[in-house]
């Protein structure tokens, strides 16, 4: 099975503190470093004509975060959007929000919900960003969701099956992930996509994300261009 270039990459952008605390600055420093870096990947993987990508900006863990830090980071996501939407749309991009959005500010909701109706109709890169999101939640929200459709005899349940349950996750019917790339160092999934990602290829790097660049992203898709995905059978 040849599979020279991924359809769906997704990143764990992880290291803007340590990269901000190498250099002796402020993690507000790395973050802004880090959403400069995330305008550039959504570039690039546009150009490679790569049809999705879902980043991983903030996990439904990082809420334990110090309260500084959370606000700054929500006061990030705000001005990224404000400055990057325009050109976003012009590029055709169409992006949309996963994740639990019931604790986000009322402003910061506004924007998402702004950003993907201007989108909507948008055909180039799927642009999907992880924000407030957590695979667990994800599923049990999947699983809440059926069970209503069950209750309210929208669905036998004896016709759920796989599908149904990814159909119901937040990716909804976007293909599942080729490859998932993690900078920062950790082998570890961070309760990102769990159930999406059951086969897919993964790439660590120890780079820190503010300095993920062109040719790293290049050496991940060599990475993958030389995988053999047999998705559990014999190929
Ligand atoms: C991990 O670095 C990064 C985050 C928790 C936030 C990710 C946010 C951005 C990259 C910026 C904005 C992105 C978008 C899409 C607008 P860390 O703080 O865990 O780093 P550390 O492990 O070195 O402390």
């Amino acid at each position: 099975m040849k599979n020279i270039k991924p359809d769906h990459v997704a990143i764990i952008m992880d290291g803007n503190g340590r990269w901000a605390s190498n250099r002796k600055k402020s993690r507000r420093y790395g973050h802004k470093k880090g959403a400069t870096t995330a305008k550039n990947i959504v570039k690039i993987v546009s150009t490679n004509k790569i049809k999705y990508l879902t980043l991983y900006a903030f996990s439904t863990e990082n809420w334990d975060r110090p309260t500084k830090e959370v606000s700054l980071l929500m006061s990030l996501f705000i001005e990224t959007l404000e400055n990057e939407i325009d050109e976003l749309n012009s590029n055709n991009v169409k992006i949309r929000f996963i994740g639990d959005r019931e604790n986000l500010s009322k402003k910061l909701q506004d924007k998402m919900e702004n950003a993907e109706k201007m989108t909507i109709d948008n055909t180039g890169l799927n642009l999907f960003v992880a924000l407030a999101y957590g695979a667990r939640w994800d599923i049990l929200n999947a699983i809440k969701g059926i069970v209503t459709r069950v209750k309210e005899n929208q669905l036998d349940e004896l016709e759920i099956d796989e599908n149904t349950l990814s159909n119901h996750l937040q990716l909804g019917n976007a293909p599942d992930p080729d490859l998932l790339i993690r900078t920062g160092g950790e082998k570890r999934i961070s309760n990102f996509l769990l159930w999406n990602i059951a086969y897919t290829e993964l790439f660590f790097c120890d780079c820190l994300w503010p300095e993920f660049n062109e040719e790293e992203f290049s050496n991940a898709l060599d990475f993958y261009s030389k995988r053999k995905r047999r998705f559990g059978s014999f190929v």
